[in-house]
């Protein structure tokens, strides 16, 4: 178009005012599309609060429902629970903890909330490795472990779980777990599936809120054997596709901020609902660069979710969910 068409201030016209601005937005983002995670943990006496993640704690059985409480208030009604139980296994895992909690969530409040649950063995095992470790210690037994997650799907499932979202990236669990569910009438049970989640730096902060790092002496020191490459995109596109035709409803891209394009290109090659996880590590920088007075939290934390549904997202997971309100004015 040529410069007579827009005049002197050309298309700095729409960008002059706010009501400008406003009226000429592409992508919303509103507190219904947050998620805002969880944790529970057993045996501690009082709410813990976690390094880097601001306004978000290591809840107690009865810390966790007052603040849940705090966050419908807060126009919060969609969760993402991990349960951190107070004993650790190998080979025999209980999820009565998790179970419990959410057995007690449901009651309190019903449909008033959505409420998804993590599945992984993370929090569970001894190495704070995701699955079933070999005798040889080296790498993770997929058909044991997926046999593992599907018991804990289904046992999370029946405590009233209206989602359950599998975070291992072992193959074929989406499959086991869809016809767990199914086999014991649960069919309406949706699964949300981390179909995209990379071997990350950025998982940092999660790690000590779930007690879930890597550690002890066995061979295998961190996830790479399991979760995708940040090299592989294609990766991340097979095992999304896979995971759809095993039955997930929701498929997640994660960490959110370095893997953009990823969510764009998938978003529109899969046609179901796209979720994204703006994980520990991203949004404690956000937070750490705002205490040194280096950027404005708030506006940079909707400036990453605006990214997120600009890249295609229907739904964010996020630690600040609970902020919403008060962040979007
Ligand atoms: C694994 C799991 C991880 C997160 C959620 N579930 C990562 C990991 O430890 O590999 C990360 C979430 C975050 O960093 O906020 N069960």
């Amino acid at each position: 178009m040529s410069e007579s068409r827009f005049g002197s201030l050309g298309l700095r016209r729409l960008r002059q005012n706010a009501h400008l601005r406003e009226l000429t937005r592409e992508v919303r983002v509103g507190v219904e599309q947050l998620i805002q995670p969880l944790f529970v943990v057993e045996g501690i006496a009082q709410r813990e609060s976690i390094p880097g993640l601001t306004g978000v704690y290591r809840d107690t059985s009865a810390t966790l429902l007052r603040q849940i409480e705090q966050d419908l208030e807060a126009g919060v009604k969609k969760f993402l629970l991990f349960g951190v139980p107070g004993t650790k296994g190998t080979t025999q895992f209980s999820h009565d903890f998790t179970a419990s909690q959410i057995r007690g969530i449901k009651q309190r409040f019903g449909q008033d909330l959505f409420l998804s649950v993590d599945v992984c063995l993370c929090s569970s095992t001894e190495h704070g490795q995701c699955g079933l470790l070999n005798p040889e210690g080296d790498h993770l037994e997929n058909g044991r472990t997926v046999q593992e997650l599907a018991r804990q799907a289904l046992q999370f499932a029946q405590a009233g779980a209206d989602c359950v979202a599998p975070s291992d990236m072992m193959d074929g669990r989406i499959g086991a777990i869809r016809e767990a569910l199914d086999g014991a009438g649960l069919d309406r049970t949706l699964i949300l599936s981390y179909s995209a989640k990379f071997h990350s730096r950025f998982y940092g902060p999660f790690r000590v809120a779930a007690d879930s790092a890597p550690k002890g002496a066995v061979t295998l020191k961190d996830r790479a054997s399991y979760q995708i490459d940040p090299a592989r995109p294609k990766d991340a596109l097979l095992s999304s596709l896979r995971d759809a035709e095993e039955g997930a409803d929701l498929l997640m891209v994660k960490p959110g901020m370095p893997y953009l394009d990823v969510l764009a290109s998938l978003s529109q090659e899969i046609p179901l609902p796209w979720a994204v996880y703006e994980v520990s590590g991203e949004y404690a920088a956000i937070e750490l660069m705002a205490e040194k007075g280096l950027i404005s939290a708030r506006e940079a934390h909707l400036e990453a979710w605006t990214a997120f549904v600009r890249a295609g997202a229907a739904m964010i997971i996020t630690y600040g969910a609970r902020n919403a309100r008060t962040w979007l004015g």
